[in-house]
C-alpha cells in the first residue's frame, strides 16, 4: 500500500484535533501533511508523529498535492472551498452539513453504508454527530426486525459545539463556584449547572436545524424513506460525549434478549447493560472510545412492539474524527 498526501482543514479545532490523533493511532499512510485553517492560527506549529508541522492559512492553492482532504472548519468554509480541493485532485471527506443531503454527495458511516462511497463524485460527506450516534445504535437493531418509527432525545455535550464552547463550560463553571459574574460568549444561554434545547436555528416545522438534521440524515443513511422519525436535542453541562434516549418501534416483536445478542455481534457498539448494578451508558466511559455504548434497552410498557435504548458516545471521535478517517481507509482500500 502506498503513501498519501493529506490535508486538514480546521487542524487547530476540536475535530481537527482528533482527526490528527486518529491519524497517528490508526497508522494512516501519511506522505506528507499539511494543516490549515485561518489566519488566526497561521503560524502556530502542531505535532503529527513527533514532527513540527506549520499550520498555514488556508487559501484557494492550500490543495495542490493534496490527496485526500479531511475538512473540518465548518459550513462556510466547506462551502467556500471543497469544490476548490476536489478540482486540485483532491478527495474531500467533509464534517460539516455543506452537502450531506445533496443526491450525488455519498453521506457515510462505513459500518453501515461503506457500499456507497464509491458513487463519490469528489466529496464524501460525514455526517452529524448526533445522527451518527443515533444509527451506530440502531442498526444491531434492524438487523432483528424492520424499524417503523424513532422518537430519539439527545443530551448534546459541549465539545459538539466546537474547542471554544468546551472552555466556556470549565470558564462559567470556575465563576459559578467562586459566585463571580457569568460571562456568555458561545452559547446563547448559561451552560454551567444549566441545559437548554439545542443552540441552533428553529424551522418553521418548530423543529431545530439539528433535529432536522438527526431526521433527514438518518432516512438517507439507512436508506429508508419510510421510516418516522421525532427528534429533541438538548445542550447539557457535558466536557465530551452525547446521550441519547431512543425509542424504537418495530414492525414486529423484538426481545430484550435478542436485541442485546445482535449487539454483542455488531462492530463499533458496545453493550452496557448491567440491570443488577444499576450500570449504563455515561459520557465518562464513552469519552475517548472508539465505541457507542448501548444499554437501557427494556421493552416499552406502553406500546406495542416498541423497545427503550440509552447510549453514548463519543461525538469528536465515532461521531466525527474517527468516522472520518474510517471512511479515508475504505477509500484507500479500494
Ligand atoms: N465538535 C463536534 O463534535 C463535531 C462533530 C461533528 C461535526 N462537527 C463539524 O466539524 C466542523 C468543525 O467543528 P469543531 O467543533 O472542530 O469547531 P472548532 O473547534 O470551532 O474549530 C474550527 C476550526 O475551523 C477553523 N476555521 C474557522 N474558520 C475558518 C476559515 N475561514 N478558514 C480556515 N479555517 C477556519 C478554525 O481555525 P482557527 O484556529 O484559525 O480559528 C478551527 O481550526 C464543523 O463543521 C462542525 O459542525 C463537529
Amino acid at each position: 500500500m502506498r503513501d498519501y498526501n493529506v490535508g486538514i482543514v480546521g487542524a487547530t479545532g476540536a475535530v481537527g484535533a482528533e482527526v490528527i490523533k486518529v491519524l497517528e493511532k490508526r497508522n494512516f499512510p501519511v506522505k506528507n501533511i499539511k494543516f490549515l485553517a485561518s489566519s488566526r492560527s497561521a503560524g502556530k506549529y502542531l505535532k503529527f508523529k513527533e514532527e513540527n508541522i506549520l499550520v498555514e492559512e488556508l487559501n484557494e492553492n492550500s490543495f495542490k498535492g493534496v490527496e485526500i482532504a479531511f475538512f473540518a472548519a465548518g459550513l462556510d468554509t466547506s462551502r467556500q472551498f471543497a469544490k476548490t480541493a476536489v478540482s486540485s485532485g483532491a478527495i474531500v471527506i467533509d464534517k460539516s452539513s455543506a452537502f450531506r443531503m445533496k443526491e450525488d454527495v455519498p453521506l457515510i458511516v462505513p459500518e453501515i453504508n461503506k457500499d456507497k462511497i464509491s458513487e463519490h463524485k469528489g466529496i464524501i460527506a460525514s455526517p452529524n454527530c448526533a445522527t451518527i450516534i443515533l444509527v451506530m445504535a440502531i442498526y444491531p437493531l434492524c438487523k432483528l426486525s424492520k424499524i417503523k418509527r424513532l422518537i430519539v432525545s439527545t443530551y448534546q455535550s459541549t465539545s459538539g459545539a466546537g474547542a471554544k464552547a468546551m472552555e466556556e463550560l470549565l470558564v462559567q463553571t470556575k465563576a459559578y463556584l467562586n459566585d463571580e459574574k457569568i460571562v456568555k460568549e458561545v452559547f446563547p444561554h448559561q451552560i454551567a449547572f444549566n441545559l437548554f434545547s439545542h443552540n441552533t436555528r428553529i424551522y418553521e416545522n418548530g423543529y431545530n436545524d439539528e433535529e432536522n438534521k438527526i431526521i433527514e440524515e438518518t432516512k438517507k443513511i439507512m436508506d429508508d424513506s419510510d421510516i418516522k422519525i421525532s427528534a429533541t436535542c438538548i445542550r447539557v453541562p457535558i466536557l465530551r460525549s452525547h446521550c441519547e434516549s431512543i425509542n424504537v418501534e418495530f414492525e414486529n416483536k423484538t426481545t430484550v434478549d435478542q436485541i442485546r445478542e445482535s449487539i454483542r455481534n455488531s462492530k463499533g457498539v458496545k453493550l452496557v447493560d448491567d440491570r443488577e448494578n444499576n450500570y449504563f451508558p455515561m459520557p465518562i466511559d464513552s469519552s475517548l472510545k472508539d465505541e457507542i455504548l448501548i444499554g437501557r434497552i427494556r421493552e416499552d410498557i406502553s406500546r406495542e412492539n416498541c423497545v427503550e435504548i440509552f447510549v453514548s458516545g463519543d461525538q469528536l471521535l465515532k461521531g466525527a474524527a474517527l468516522n472520518a478517517v474510517q471512511i479515508a481507509e475504505e477509500l484507500i482500500e479500494k
